[in-house]
């Protein structure tokens, strides 16, 4: 009956168009969870398995929080799964934990749905003494979502638009050159959000002399470093996002490869997609 219990869903709200949060009742994840770790769902027996950072936790109430975007048959599935109803399985915390250290300014990007994984690494990083100012990015203000969360989580928070919808106008990178020029150095830098995006931003901080550590989501299917689904290249050698990362050396990531690998995996998604529909 103990397991039965096990990973359902408690709540679940709609963030941003085909963003979702779930609160999942998962108390042993949320009592061992760091921040900077991820969970993998089974949303139903035979479905495909799907990371999810943590983007919140209660060890009290034994709740994790995950934000989940639709992106493909999967996610599309986990949207259809109502309050009371169980997830297939749930097996974490994954991934090697967000080193934290007194450093002292530190910059939060979330771009879109990176806003979700993010946010448990500002909470860290403050909770260590430093200084965080987190940066909310995205294409629009509809794509925007934890400000509240974000402002709890930071000492400030500035939001950016592509197109000014709110907050200034223009990219992360706008946001870090800003900052730079107000408080001097930064002391690091933490990017989750689109390739592009945790692209740009690294080119730039190399630029600036910032460490900057990024967190990657890429296709996994095992989890365990077995299958060679999450490869990633960093610093030229090779890299399971599972079981080495997520977060890496966004100076050493190679985000074009990442690129290409994902654009492959959209088109198996895409068919995906076609069969559930039919
Ligand atoms: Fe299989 Fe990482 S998911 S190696």
């Amino acid at each position: 009956e103990l397991l039965k219990q096990s990973f359902e869903l408690l709540e679940k709200r709609e963030l941003a168009p085909k963003v979702n949060l779930y609160k999942v009742r998962a108390p042993q994840v949320a009592r061992a969870r760091k921040a900077g770790q991820f969970v993998i769902i089974r949303v139903c027996e035979g479905s495909e398995r799907i990371p999810l950072t943590i983007a919140d936790a209660d060890p009290v109430a034994g709740t994790v929080t995950l934000v989940v975007q639709e992106v493909g048959s999967t996610t599309a599935r986990m949207a259809q799964v109502k309050v009371g109803e169980r997830f297939a399985d749930l097996l974490g915390p994954l991934g090697a934990p967000t080193h934290v250290a007194k450093i002292g300014t530190v910059v939060c990007v979330g771009g879109g749905i990176g806003i979700a994984p993010v946010h448990p690494i500002a909470q860290a990083l403050k909770a260590a003494g430093n200084r965080v100012i987190g940066v909310l990015a995205a294409r629009n203000t509809g794509l925007l979502f934890f400000r509240d969360e974000m402002r709890k989580a930071c000492d400030e928070v500035r939001v950016w638009t592509d197109d000014g919808s709110e907050g200034k106008k223009g990219l992360a990178t706008d946001a870090i050159k800003e900052i730079q020029a107000e408080v001097g150095q930064i002391a690091e830098v933490v990017a989750i959000g689109p390739v592009p995006m945790m692209k740009f931003v690294s080119k730039l901080t190399k630029e600036l002399g910032i460490k900057t550590q990024v967190s990657l989501n890429p296709v996994m299917v095992d989890g365990t470093g077995m299958c060679g689904g999450c490869r990633v290249s960093v610093d030229g050698k090779s890299k399971f996002v599972c079981v080495d990362g997520p977060e890496f050396d966004g100076h050493q990531v190679d985000f074009d490869e990442l690129s290409r690998r994902q654009a492959i995996y959209k088109e198996d998604e895409r068919r995906a997609m076609e069969r559930l529909v039919k």
